[in-house]
């Protein structure tokens, strides 16, 4: 099947059918209530700075999709969006582009989103089919990005009836091609969850930025199992590191900087991810059925996340974020 169909076939999969096998792992705690903040709502600063650029709160919208027929409107909504409300965007998988130049269009979306940190995306495994520092600055060049996210995802690939399933010296070869590429490579997996093994290894060979994308959100061994006619994907749907698990084991590791992913549904869930040892958070799902209607749908949830994670920094007495990541979340399950 080509990679066009296949993505079709995914965003179908994650519009109609349940693809989140366990809640997300951040509903297991509340906030440590402070009873007498002594700060002003509006007073409080939630931006930072990420990429060398001021984002108006520790919130991206991670990778999603392009190349196919939707790719365009997918991109360009979610471009606008991030513009408007000065987050940054990841784009999805980019390696069509590499086998079929002409879907380029639907990954060009800078000019829409130019004072934002944008990325750009190819699976990691690409390294042993061929693709190599060439094709990552390419992908890099093409759409001005300030960086690179590599997605690991061997279970996904596995239960893929068409999965690239060598992941065999994935590491050695990152570390050689790592020094050639223009922009950071930043890690990430899909929902299954990084590691403290795996982060630290990473580390060493120069990587500082991974997204832990764990799980409580969307399985993708559970969406390629769909696309299937046997229950591989049931079987492995849950399994993953949950992604506040995530978070707590890689968070010691030195110069290494943390995203969550993975179940990341509110702005609430944004502050209790940064409370255990995240730097950003990110969401796809969430974002998939708004990026087909318009931007202003997208706009919506940014919105609204924006207003929970403020209340959320209110509720704990955080005038900034400085302080917000110096206070525990309370476990209440
Ligand atoms: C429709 C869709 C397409 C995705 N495509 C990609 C992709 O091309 N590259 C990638 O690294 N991750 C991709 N992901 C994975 C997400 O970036 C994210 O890590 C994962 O879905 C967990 O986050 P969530 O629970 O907020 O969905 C995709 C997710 C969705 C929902």
């Amino acid at each position: 099947m080509s990679i066009k169909d296949r993505k079709l076939q995914h965003i179908k999969i994650v519009l109609e059918k349940d693809t989140q096998p366990y809640p997300s792992s951040f509903d297991k705690y509340v906030l440590p209530h402070k009873a007498l903040p002594e700060i002003d709502l509006k007073e409080i600063d939630t931006t930072v700075r990420f990429f060398n650029k001021e984002i108006s709160f520790p919130f991206m919208i991670a990778s999603m999709t392009g190349g196919e027929e939707f790719g365009k409107t997918i991109n360009t909504n979610l471009a606008i969006a991030a513009e408007k409300n000065k987050i940054p965007l990841a784009l999805g998988s980019m390696r069509v582009i590499l086998k079929k130049p002409e879907s380029l269009d639907s990954f060009n979306v800078r000019h829409l989103c130019p004072s934002v940190p944008l990325f750009a995306n190819m699976g990691l495994v690409q390294l042993n089919y061929g693709y190599g520092a060439k094709e990552i600055n390419k992908l890099i060049d093409i759409i001005e990005a300030d960086g690179i996210f590599l997605h690991i995802n061997h279970l996904q690939e596995a239960v893929q009836p068409e999965g690239d399933t060598n992941f065999k010296g994935l590491i050695d070869k990152l570390a050689k091609v790592l020094p050639k590429i223009k922009k950071p490579i930043l890690i990430k997996e899909v929902g299954n969850g990084i590691d403290k093994e795996t982060a630290k290894k990473l580390t060493e060979i120069g990587i500082e930025w991974i997204d832990v994308a764990g799980g409580g959100g969307t399985s993708w061994p559970w969406v390629e199992g769909y696309r299937r006619d046997d229950d591989l994907g049931d079987i492995f749907k849950t399994e993953s590191i949950p992604t506040d698990k995530c978070l707590i084991d890689c968070r010691e590791i030195e110069n290494l900087n943390l995203i969550a992913c993975g179940g990341i549904r509110n702005g609430k869930h944004i502050a209790l991810s940064l409370m255990l040892g995240a730097d950003m958070a990110s969401s796809a799902k969430p974002f998939l059925e708004p990026a087909l209607k318009s931007s202003d749908a997208c706009s919506k949830i940014i919105e609204k996340y924006k207003r929970e994670f403020r209340i959320s920094m209110f509720a704990v007495g955080a005038k900034n974020i400085k302080e917000l990541k110096m206070i525990s979340p309370t476990l209440i399950a």
